[in-house]
C-alpha cells in the first residue's frame, strides 16, 4: 500500500534511510530537508513524499519525487529507500510503479533518476534497469573522483 507521508512517519523514515547504510550524513541531511519542505508546506508542489507501508501500516520504504524544475512535463525521482528487512519483497517496485501511474495520469513525458556509479550501487542500478529505465547520460567523476553521476530515464509519450 502506498500513501502520502505524514509527520508521524518522519522518525521511522529517517530510521530506514539510516538503516540502509547507503547514505552519508550529508546525504541524510538533504533527504531530511526535502522531507521537511514537504511536511512544512502543504501547498508547495515541488516535492511529494510517499511511503510504502509494511504489514502494520508503518513505513517500509519511501520516495521523494516531483516535477523537474524548468522542464515541460518531466519528473524526477529524487530519493528512495526501502528498509533492509523489507528489501526484496517488491516494495521498491511498488513505489516506482506508483510514480509511473501518477506521471501517466498527469500526461508526463519522462521520469529521470540519478544515481552513483559506485560498486555499492550496482544492485540499485540493476533495480532501475529491471524496471525499464535506460542509462541516458553519465557525468564522469561527478560526485568525487571515480564516482560518476549515472542518469536514467523512461519515456511515457
Ligand atoms: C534499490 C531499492 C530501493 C530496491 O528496493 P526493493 O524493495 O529491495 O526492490 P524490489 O523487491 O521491489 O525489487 C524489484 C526488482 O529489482 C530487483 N532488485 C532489487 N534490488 C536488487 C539488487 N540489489 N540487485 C539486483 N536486483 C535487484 C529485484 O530482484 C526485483 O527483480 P524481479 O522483478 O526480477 O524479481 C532498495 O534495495 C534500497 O533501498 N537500496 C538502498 C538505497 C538505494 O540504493 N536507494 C536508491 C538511491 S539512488
Amino acid at each position: 500500500m502506498i500513501r502520502r507521508m505524514e509527520a508521524k512517519d518522519k522518525q521511522a523514515v529517517l530510521g530506514l534511510i539510516r538503516a540502509t547504510d547507503f547514505f552519508t550524513a550529508a546525504e541524510i541531511d538533504v533527504a531530511e530537508e526535502l522531507i521537511d519542505v514537504y511536511l512544512g508546506g502543504p501547498d508547495q508542489k515541488d516535492y511529494d513524499v510517499v511511503v510504502v507501508a509494511d504489514e502494520r501500516g508503518g513505513p517500509a520504504g519511501y520516495m521523494t519525487w516531483g516535477p523537474t524544475p524548468l522542464t515541460e512535463d518531466a519528473y524526477d525521482l529524487y530519493w528512495m529507500a526501502v528498509a533492509p528487512s523489507e528489501q526484496g519483497k517488491g516494495r521498491g517496485r511498488e513505489l516506482v510503479r506508483w510514480l509511473e501511474d501518477e506521471v501517466r495520469r498527469r500526461d508526463g513525458r519522462m521520469i529521470i533518476i540519478e544515481t552513483s556509479s559506485q560498486p555499492k550501487y550496482r544492485g540499485t542500478r540493476q533495480f532501475y534497469v529491471g524496471l525499464g529505465y535506460r542509462e541516458v547520460a553519465r557525468v564522469p567523476d561527478f560526485y568525487r573522483a571515480g564516482d560518476d553521476r549515472v542518469i536514467y530515464a523512461k519515456s511515457f509519450r
